[in-house]
């Protein structure tokens, strides 16, 4: 499989375009610290995370953010993704916090003093509680009061960002909140919400993209999709049938309300009217970490009869106390850029990343990550930037702080940040604007047994 796609020799300089954007992508809830109305701060306390760990101060980014902006400087970035926390801006319904967009001014002039671009991401999973407590996307007002809290927002900062993301992974805050119920609102089995929800998301995308360009004509606004490659186990009829039809329900339902303004059925019972969906961004955003096969199983009714599973012996990360984490496939890069070619519109990978405590894996995960980048800009696809997930150790959502996917390690205790080997690597990478042999042959010490 990787061979189809890692289209380059090691043994050659791959250069980038000038101004290609050398990124890290964070958000609000994971870095900021003490984000006490958001909904995950009480599924925290109701205990919903598995080892009990609560984010806490976080990566101290409310009142120190500017550390680690000069760390992301220092590594010669010129990028980063961050997001906005709804939760502090409108800590109840309509009533702004001046304060925090004064924080937040203060942020965006920090990083663009530091000759960083910032993309600001206004959705990323975390909701302020009285929201959650009306049913969040699920309450006959969301769209509007999304679409309001855009707004102002755009209002407040938009002389300091014109790059929007507007909501982070549509389809893992539906499927893992109201399918898989790890998350909140902890919802298990609920299929016909996940996609309800899912096609609020889409709704509300579509309204802050209008809201966004009325008062900002020149923004560039996408969203960020999250892409789980699902490939079939054999080539059997029955294993191709049942992965595609998972690949449409998971990976394509928001990219096709964006494309075509619709739904495939049976989602389209679900959905109600994409039609205003349609053409709704200036760029996409990929999401990229991981693979499973999928197999034909009449077991597995539930998940629409494919079972998936991750073959022994493909590279892994650290394993995750919910067993998330699948096959670290960089290759999907590349896909997932062909795939949404027919957009025409500019792409940005804006996650790719790993679980590696130790940085076992995450040097080759960067480096073919960056192989297939540039495989992509070869083939004529516009891919414009590469955010690395993430900078820092950060709170990895209903796994606390058991996965570790920084490029630098954070000590809780003291705040103190360690760059890792692969944070050397990037940050070579990034300065140059190329991935020359020399790094490889300095940073990439083991390639994972059945890579490549
Ligand atoms: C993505 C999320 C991000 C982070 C990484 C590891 O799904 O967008 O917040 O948790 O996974």
């Amino acid at each position: 499989m990787s061979n189809q796609t890692t289209a380059r020799p090691d043994s050659e300089t791959l250069t980038f375009p000038p101004g290609f954007r050398w990124g890290v992508a964070t958000a609000s809830y994971q870095y900021e610290g003490d984000c006490e109305n958001s909904q995950w701060r009480a599924w925290e306390k109701a205990g919903g995370i598995a080892n009990g760990d609560s984010a806490g101060v976080a990566c101290d980014w409310w009142r120190h953010a500017e550390r680690d902006f000069d760390l992301a400087q220092q590594l010669g970035l010129n990028a980063l993704r961050l997001s906005v926390e709804w939760s502090r801006l409108e800590p109840r319904s309509g009533e702004w916090d001046t304060a925090a967009f004064a924080r937040y001014r203060e942020m965006l002039q920090g990083l663009r003093a530091r000759g960083i671009e910032p993309m600001v991401t206004l959705h990323h999973f975390s909701n302020p509680l009285w929201f959650e407590e009306m049913g969040a996307f699920l309450a006959p007002s969301a769209l509007d009061l999304f679409t309001r809290f855009v707004a102002r927002v755009v209002e407040e900062l938009g002389d300091l960002c014109d790059l929007w993301c507007t909501i982070n992974e549509p389809n893992v805050y539906s499927v893992v909140g109201y399918l898989l119920g790890i998350w909140p609102p902890g919802r298990i089995g609920d299929a016909r919400n996940t996609y309800k929800v899912q096609a609020t998301l889409a709704r509300a995308h579509a309204a802050a993209y209008r809201a966004i360009h009325e008062r900002q004509p020149t923004a560039r606004v996408g969203w960020a999709q999250n892409f789980n490659i699902l490939d079939p186990a054999t080539n059997s009829p029955l294993d191709r049938v049942i992965a595609g039809i998972q690949d449409a329900a998971y990976n394509d339902f928001f990219p096709r309300a964006v494309l075509a303004g619709g739904a495939v059925f049976p989602l389209n019972l679900f959905a109600g009217d994409l039609r205003d969906v349609r053409g709704a961004c200036d760029f996409l955003g990929i999401n990229l970490y991981y693979r499973e096969r999928v197999a034909f199983s009449l077991r597995h009714a539930g998940q629409l009869f494919g079972r998936r599973f991750v073959p022994e012996g493909t590279p892994r990360g650290d394993r995750g106390l919910n067993d998330f984490f699948g096959e670290v496939y960089p290759d999907g890069i590349l896909r997932i850029a062909q795939r949404l070619g027919v957009f025409g519109k500019p792409i940005y990978i804006t996650e790719h990343g790993v679980a590696d405590r130790t940085d076992r894996i995450r040097p080759w995960a960067v480096e073919q990550g960056v192989r297939n980048v540039h495989a992509a800009i070869q083939q004529g696809l516009d891919v414009r930037g590469y955010y690395h997930w993430s900078l820092v150790d950060n709170f990895e959502w209903a796994e606390g702080w058991h996965s570790r996917f920084g490029l630098a390690a954070l000590d809780l205790a003291t705040q103190e940040r360690t760059l890792r080997p692969s944070g050397q690597f990037y940050s070579a990478i990034a300065t140059a604007n190329a991935l020359t042999p020399d790094m490889v042959r300095q940073f990439v010490a083991d390639v994972p047994a059945s890579a490549g």
